[in-house]
C-alpha cells in the first residue's frame, strides 16, 4: 500500500457552506491559488447546483488553477497531466441535474472529479431522504454510473457512514465501485464516532466491501462535534485510508472540519509512528491559515493547534527558562516549520525598498513593481508610527493591502472625537464608486459606532453587524491592530447547503489592519461592505471583476 497521504482541502466547499463563511468568487479563486501552491491533491472548489454564482465560482478555479500557468502547459509536461496541477472537484446531490452541473463547473480542469453523495444511515435514510435501503442501493449504481458516463474520477460518499450499518455500506460501496467509482469516502457527518470505532469502520470496508481493489482510494471525512475530528482522520489513515478530507483552520458546518494543519502536521511531525506523506510545503500553513480567517472574517481561536496566536508562544516563566536552555523542552514542532517567522527585529524607519523585497520575497510574497511601490508606501506610513516592524505586521499590511475586493467606497479620511467629555462623534470621508467625495459626521455610543453610522449615511447599504473582532498583532503599545467583521445585507443574497438543502444568508467578512483600530475597524467594515455591493449590485458578473491587485 502507497505510503502518501492524499490531501482533499474542502475549504471552498464544506468549510465555505457553513452560515457566515461565506467568500466571494475573487476570494475562493484567491484561496485556491494558495491551496494549489501549498501543495494540495485535490480542491473540492464547490456545489456548484447551489447557485448560478457557485457553478461560475467553480468553473474559473477548475480553468484557472486546475490547468498549468498559461504558456507552460504541455511543452514542459509532454501531453501528460501535470503533477503540481490539482484535481479540482465539484460535489454533487446524487441525481441528475447536480451531477450535470458539477460536470458543467469541472470539465475544463486537466483533472476534473465529480463528487457525489447519497445517505445510508437508518436515520438519515427514514427522514430525510424517505427511501428504502434498496432504494438507495439502486440510486448510488445509478447515479455513479452517470456521473462516471461524464467524468473518469469519480468519488462517492455515503452520507452519515459513521452511524450507518457496516453491512449495508459494504452492499452500497461495492455497488458504486462497480458502476465506476474510484475513490469511496467515509464521512463521519455528525461526529459522532470514535477513534476506534471508526478505524473499525475503515478496516471493515477495506475487507469486505465487494470488488475493493489497489486502484481504489479509500478516503475519510471526519466533522468535529465531539472534538475528534483530526483523532477519528488518523485512525482511518492508520486503518488503510490514503485521502484525509480536510479544511484550512478546521472551518466547516456546527465544530467543523477535521482541519488540514493538524493531520498534515502529526502525520510530519509523528513520522516515526505513522511512516507517511503528504505532498503539503508545511511552511505555508500559517500564511493559507491566515488567508482563509481574513477572507471569511473567521477568526482563529488563540489556542488552536498548529495555527493559533499561542501556538507556539512559550510565556510562562517555567517554560520561558526550559526553551532558552534547550527549545525542544517544550516545543514538537519548529515554528519556521508551519511559517511563523520567529525572527523578531526585521526592519524599521531607515529600511529601504530593496529590504523590503527581500524580506517579503523570504515570506513567499512575489510582487511586481507596481504592488512593491504600494507596499512600500504602506511600509513606510507603519515605520513612522512604529519603531520595529516585524513578519507578522508586514503580513498583515499585505493582507490589508492586496487580499481585498476592488474598492467600491475607499477610506479617503476619519476623524474621531472621543472620551468622556462628550459624545463620541466621527467624521468619515469616504471615494465613491463614481470617484466623488463624500463627508458625514455623526455621534455614536462609541468611536467605532459612530464611524459605522457615518460610513451607513453615505454607502446606504442596510446590513446587520453580526461579529466584531479586534486584536494587536505584536505586543508593544504601537502594535498594528487588526479587525475582522462580519455582516448580512438585509433581503440579502442565499446560498444552499448541500447536505440541509436550507437555505443560508450569505454573511462578508471584512479585515482591516492599522496602528489606529478606529481605523483598522473602519476599513475592515468598508471592506465587508464593498464584498456585499459588488455581490448585490453586478451579479454574476460582479464575480468576473479582479480584485484590483493579485499577488502572483
Ligand atoms: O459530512 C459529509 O457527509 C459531507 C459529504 C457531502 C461528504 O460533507
Ligand atoms: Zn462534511
Amino acid at each position: 500500500m502507497t505510503s502518501y497521504i492524499k490531501i482533499f482541502d474542502t475549504t471552498l466547499r464544506d468549510g465555505e457552506q457553513s452560515p457566515g463563511a461565506t467568500m466571494t468568487s475573487a476570494e475562493k479563486l484567491e484561496v485556491a491559488r494558495a491551496l494549489a501552491r501549498m501543495g494540495v491533491d485535490i480542491i473540492e472548489a464547490g456545489f456548484p447546483a447551489a447557485s448560478p454564482d457557485d457553478l461560475e465560482a467553480v468553473r474559473r478555479i477548475a480553468l484557472e488553477v486546475g490547468n498549468p500557468p498559461r504558456g507552460a502547459a504541455l511543452s514542459e509536461s509532454k501531453g501528460q497531466p501535470d503533477a503540481r496541477v490539482p484535481v479540482i472537484a465539484g460535489l454533487a446531490r446524487a441525481n441528475k441535474s447536480d451531477i450535470d452541473k458539477a460536470w458543467e463547473a469541472v470539465k475544463e480542469a486537466q483533472k476534473p472529479r465529480i463528487h457525489t453523495f447519497l445517505a445510508t444511515s437508518p436515520i438519515h435514510m427514514k427522514h430525510k431522504l424517505k427511501m428504502d435501503p434498496e432504494e438507495v442501493v439502486q440510486r448510488v449504481a445509478e447515479m455513479v454510473a452517470y456521473a462516471r458516463s461524464l467524468c473518469a474520477d469519480v468519488e462517492f460518499s455515503p452520507e452519515d457512514a459513521g452511524r450507518s450499518d457496516p453491512e449495508f455500506l459494504y452492499v452500497v460501496l461495492g455497488e458504486a465501485i462497480k458502476a465506476g467509482a474510484t475513490t469511496l469516502n467515509i464521512p463521519d457527518t455528525v461526529g459522532y464516532t470514535t477513534p476506534d470505532e471508526f478505524y473499525k469502520l475503515i478496516d471493515g470496508i477495506i475487507k469486505n466491501t465487494p470488488g475493493m481493489h489497489e486502484g481504489i482510494t479509500v478516503s475519510v471525512h471526519c466533522h468535529d462535534d465531539l472534538g475528534l475530528a483530526t483523532a477519528n482522520t488518523l485512525a482511518g489513515i492508520r486503518a488503510g485510508a490514503r485521502q484525509a478530507e480536510v479544511t484550512v483552520n478546521g472551518i466547516g458546518e456546527r465544530a467543523g472540519n477535521t482541519s488540514l494543519e493538524e493531520v498534515v502536521m502529526a502525520l510530519k511531525t509523528r513520522h516515526a509512528v505513522f511512516g507517511l506523506e503528504t505532498g503539503i510545503d508545511t511552511k505555508q500553513i500559517a500564511r493559507v491559515s491566515k488567508l482563509v480567517s481574513n477572507y471569511t472574517g473567521i477568526p482563529v481561536q488563540p489556542n488552536k493547534a498548529i495555527v493559533g496566536a499561542n501556538a507556539f508562544a512559550h510565556e510562562a516563566g517555567i517554560h520561558q527558562d526550559g526553551m532558552l536552555k534547550h527549545n525542544l523542552t517544550y516545543e514538537i514542532m519548529r515554528p519556521e516549520d508551519v511559517g511563523v517567522s520567529q525572527s523578531k527585529l526585521v526592519l524599521g524607519k531607515h529600511s529601504g525598498r530593496h529590504a523590503l523585497r527581500t524580506r517579503l520575497a523570504e515570506m513567499g510574497y512575489s510582487l511586481d513593481e507596481a504592488e512593491l511601490d504600494l507596499a512600500f508606501a504602506r511600509f513606510k506610513e507603519l515605520a513612522d508610527r512604529k519603531k520595529v516592524i516585524t513578519n507578522a505586521d508586514l503580513e498583515a499590511l499585505i493582507a490589508d493591502e492586496f487580499y481585498r475586493p476592488r474598492d467600491v467606497y475607499h477610506l479617503d479620511g476619519l476623524q474621531v472625537a472621543c472620551g468622556t467629555l462628550g459624545m463620541p462623534t466621527a467624521t468619515v470621508r469616504l471615494r465613491g464608486p463614481d470617484g466623488k467625495i463624500h463627508v458625514h459626521a455623526t455621534t455614536g455610543t462609541g468611536p467605532v459606532d459612530a464611524t459605522y453610522k457615518a460610513i451607513d449615511h453615505i454607502v446606504k447599504t442596510p446590513n446587520t453587524l453580526l461579529e466584531f473582532n479586534i486584536h494587536a498583532i505584536t505586543e508593544g503599545i504601537d502594535a498594528l491592530g487588526e479587525v475582522t467583521v462580519r455582516i448580512q445585507g438585509e433581503n440579502g443574497l442565499h446560498t444552499m447547503d448541500a447536505q440541509s438543502e436550507i437555505e443560508h444568508p450569505r454573511v462578508f467578512g471584512g479585515h482591516g489592519a492599522d496602528t489606529d483600530i478606529i481605523v483598522a475597524s473602519a476599513k475592515a467594515y468598508l471592506n465587508a461592505l464593498n464584498k456585499l455591493i459588488i455581490a448585490r449590485t453586478e451579479g454574476v458578473e460582479a464575480r468576473q471583476h479582479d480584485y484590483g491587485v493579485m499577488l502572483g
